[in-house]
């Protein structure tokens, strides 16, 4: 799985977005380590703090299927790029500091790529609560 090909596979996911309040749609898709990929779209809600990023949409489908370590992640907006959210680098940082990021726009098919402990340095994660 290529960088391209996990980019290309968040835009499709993008599609699926459920953004009636912000109609900012973002997707993404994971790679796990062991070649399976996982989408996710962001999914709002009337209650707005309720809503869910494309990012924890899909790293808790993958979790679900039994996929806990992953290489790396793509994350697209439909005419910019849409960086993880705090909350998101905090959840991705859970299972695996060092994964790729790829961002981009769908829009315009570029994206740069980086590694998550980029976004998130000096990151509080399980190895600090290991006895
Ligand atoms: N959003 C994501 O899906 N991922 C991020 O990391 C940034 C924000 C979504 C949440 C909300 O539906 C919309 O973008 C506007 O904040």
């Amino acid at each position: 799985m290529t960088d391209q090909q996990l980019f290309q596979c968040a835009c499709e996911a993008l599609k699926m977005a459920y953004t009636p309040y912000s109609h900012f749609n973002v997707g993404a898709c994971i790679l796990a380590t062991d070649g399976r990929t996982f989408q996710g779209c962001n999914v709002e809600n009337a209650s707005y703090g309720a809503t869910i990023c494309a990012e924890r949409t899909a790293v808790v489908t993958a979790v679900t299927q039994g996929a806990q370590a992953f290489s790396a992640i793509a994350v697209v907006g439909e005419d910019a790029p849409a960086w993880p959210c705090g909350v998101c680098r905090q959840v991705l940082n859970e299972f695996s500091a060092d994964m790729r990021v790829i961002c981009g726009a769908a829009k315009t098919g570029e994206y740069q790529v980086v590694k998550l402990s980029e976004l998130l340095p000096h990151s509080f994660g399980p190895h600090d609560l290991q006895q």
